[in-house]
């Protein structure tokens, strides 16, 4: 039972939310009339408000609590660390956590991925890979590889590098110019599928798949580093990939040498039932991006695990030498190949290290993964009862993660205008949703979606929770429309 705040204390939080802080990709007008939501705690998939109400965690925060909240071992296993070397850089050091958690991951990860260069956050992970890719080709000797392919409306962070990486106009038109050779492809959006292959998701896949090669044909392979892929894209509402495409993306990349980063921010640590999504899905990244999941959020931490032959030049020892590459052909290493010349202060953090470690310890005991599994079916058919609304065009996702796409039209797949939408999301459901008790996401970057992402510890019971509160908000969305 949570201990409500008492008014005087809640008026004190108001507005000192109102005059100092700034929330992230917020419209702070917004709350000029209205209260700041704040959340004071959280137990489990629930977390509670300053007043004691209860809000079922239908996105786990942001697509990061993956074991729920307030689990005492975690924390205390921060509280140890903090306690015994609160911090110590990587930079030319290391330390116990980092080196134990780095030769975790590198077990879990798939295939020859053995190599954990750590950060603070998703972004700074793919700004890293990013970074990775170009010093990468030009120590072996391919200088002019520096553009990265990523799909259209897919979200990859908001640092400069991972901004140009990310494929929303609408949230990278401020900031531009942005560093050069970001390359967009479609996405993996099947109900929005052009017509030729709108009745065929395997040929669609393989339409998706070859745009990639157009592209990387287009800009000349020769200056193409790397493609950017979510297993299960999430910006627009979730994406999964149709059957086939990334083994056809794999041999594209190999055919033109490019490297293939598997962006595991949110797909990573049991969003799809596996420890990486790339699993799920079968395919074999050279270099995998993840944070969120990795310490569901008791401390930040993020990285990129990397194929053991990309580290190799920078293994290497000073001087003349011969690298044989991804695609078994000699290169000779020019330049300060030694030292991959990138870091950041935060990155494996110890308290994170260890917070990842007793996060994983909680995934074993409990077997969240074999939880995702067994459930998911249940998850997806209670969302699937949504389809007899109106409102609701599709449903999609695997997992633990869905997307909800919302159309005026279902019969013609008619989407809302931006006035709707924006009175539709803004106006109405991100409250109303709020208001009936589920944390969720209401988004339209690409067309109207809502976004579901729960713990990884939810139940069917939680699923039919989720469902009866979309019901009803849905059901008086649709009267307002
Ligand atoms: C796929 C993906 N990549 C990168 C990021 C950026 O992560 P962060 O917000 O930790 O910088 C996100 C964040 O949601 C993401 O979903």
């Amino acid at each position: 039972m949570s201990t409500p705040y008492g008014a005087d204390e809640i008026a004190a939080l108001q507005e000192k939310a109102k005059r100092h802080l700034w929330l992230h990709f917020t419209r702070m007008s917004s709350y000029a009339d209205s209260d700041v939501p704040v959340i004071v705690r959280g137990e489990g998939p629930y977390v509670y408000d300053q007043r004691g109400k209860r809000y079922l965690d239908g996105l786990a925060g942001l697509f990061v609590s993956q074991i729920g909240h307030g689990r005492t071992e975690v924390a205390e296993a921060a509280a140890r660390q903090a306690g015994e070397l609160a911090y110590f850089p990587l930079w030319s050091y290391a330390h116990p956590q980092a080196i134990m958690l780095a030769d975790r991951l590198a077990n879990l990860a798939p295939g020859d991925l053995n190599r954990v260069f750590f950060t603070s956050s998703g972004s700074e992970a793919v700004e890293s890979a990013w970074k990775l890719a170009k010093q990468y080709f030009r120590t072996v000797g391919e200088p002019a590889r520096y553009k990265v392919l990523s799909r259209s409306i897919a979200y990859h962070g908001t640092s400069m590098g991972a901004l140009a990486i990310t494929g929303l106009p609408g949230i990278k038109e401020p900031f531009e110019p942005l560093p050069a050779g970001g390359v967009r492809v479609p996405n993996t959006n099947f109900y929005r599928a052009p017509a030729f292959v709108a009745d065929d998701v395997t040929a669609f896949g393989v339409w998706a798949a070859d745009e990639i090669e157009r592209a990387i044909l287009r800009e000349g392979p020769e200056s193409v580093a790397a493609v950017f892929l979510e297993p299960c894209q999430n910006s627009g509402g979730c994406f999964p990939p149709p059957p086939g495409y990334f083994p056809r993306v794999r041999e594209i990349c190999d055919r033109y040498g490019v490297l293939l980063v598997s962006d595991e921010v949110i797909c990573a640590f049991g969003r799809l039932g596996y420890y990486f999504g790339s699993e799920r899905y079968g395919y074999q990244p050279d270099i995998i991006t993840f944070a969120k999941g990795v310490t569901s959020g008791y401390a930040p931490l993020g990285g990129m695990i990397v194929a053991d032959r990309l580290m190799e030049p920078f293994t290497a020892g000073q001087g003349s030498r011969v690298h044989v590459d991804t695609h078994g052909q000699e290169r000779h290493l020019e330049g300060a190949g030694a030292t991959f010349l990138h870091g950041v202060t935060f990155a494996g953090h110890p308290v994170s290290c260890a917070v990842a470690m007793a996060n994983l310890d909680v995934f074993e005991k409990e077997n969240l993964l074999g939880n995702v599994r067994s459930n998911e079916g249940a998850f997806r058919s209670t969302l699937e009862k949504l389809t007899d609304l109106p409102i609701v065009g599709d449903v999609r996702g695997d997992g633990y993660f869905y997307g909800i796409e919302l159309v005026k039209d279902k019969s013609t797949r008619l989407t809302f205008d931006d006035d709707e939408s924006e009175r539709l999301l803004r106006g109405f459901l991100s409250h109303a949703l709020f208001d009936a008790g589920l944390v969720c996401r209401a988004d339209d970057r690409g067309d109207p979606v809502i976004q579901l992402s729960p713990p990884l510890i939810c139940t069917r019971e939680h699923f039919d929770e989720m469902e009866q509160i979309l019901r009803s908000v849905l059901t008086e969305a649709w009267r307002q429309v």
